[in-house]
């Protein structure tokens, strides 16, 4: 009796056979459905194309500023002329409302030294959203109000930036961002 009923649970029953079944069926399902998933998790080139942007800065003369749109948000590109970024490169940290640099292309530690801020002195480039509510600060098209420090005022509740993008006097606790960018050529960055 005793070997009857060993054996009797060694064998897989109707039921466990259910099971297996199942569960089999249930892998092979999760898997055709794994394949379209990570298919769709892997960008193509138009969703790539939209998240960067290439800039040709060649038209872009000494003291000029423009204004192009990336991810739906304006990025500043200033050519600064000499003097500009004389003024920034010696301003010292201790001088700055927020010492810290706001660049998502150097470490996060680092200072806001005019040297962490860019990628080549000659030009700055911000994300144009002032850090104290989201306005659009002025200062890129000619003639627009920069503010006390040569560089963006934003005129919700007066925050004046330098031509650093940093926040030197106003209501704004962080330098404009500085996003992710390089230079692909001479003249070209591509955001993003
Ligand atoms: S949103 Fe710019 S100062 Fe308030």
């Amino acid at each position: 009796m005793g070997a009857t009923k060993d054996m009797h649970e060694a064998e897989p029953t109707r039921r466990d056979f259910i099971h297996i079944l199942a569960g089999t069926t249930a892998v092979v399902g999760a898997a055709g459905v794994a394949v379209p998933l990570i298919h769709q998790m892997n960008p193509d080139a138009s969703v790539l194309a939209l998240s960067t942007k290439e800039v040709d800065l060649s038209a872009l003369e000494v003291g000029q500023a423009i204004k192009v749109m990336w991810q739906g948000k304006p990025v500043f590109i200033r050519r600064r002329t000499a003097e500009e970024i004389k003024s920034v490169e010696e301003t010292p940290v201790s001088a700055l409302k927020d010492g810290k640099a706001r660049n998502a292309n150097v470490a996060a530690n680092d200072d806001a030294e005019d040297k962490n801020r860019v990628i080549k002195p000659d030009y700055i480039v911000v994300v144009g959203v002032c850090t104290h509510l989201g306005c659009v600060p002025l200062g890129t098209s000619q003639g627009e109000v920069r503010g006390d420090f040569g560089g963006w005022f934003c005129p919700c509740h007066g925050s004046h930036y330098d031509n650093a993008g940093r926040i030197r006097k106003g209501p704004a606790p962080e330098n404009l961002q500085v996003p992710k960018y390089q230079f692909v050529a001479d003249t070209t960055i591509r955001i993003g």
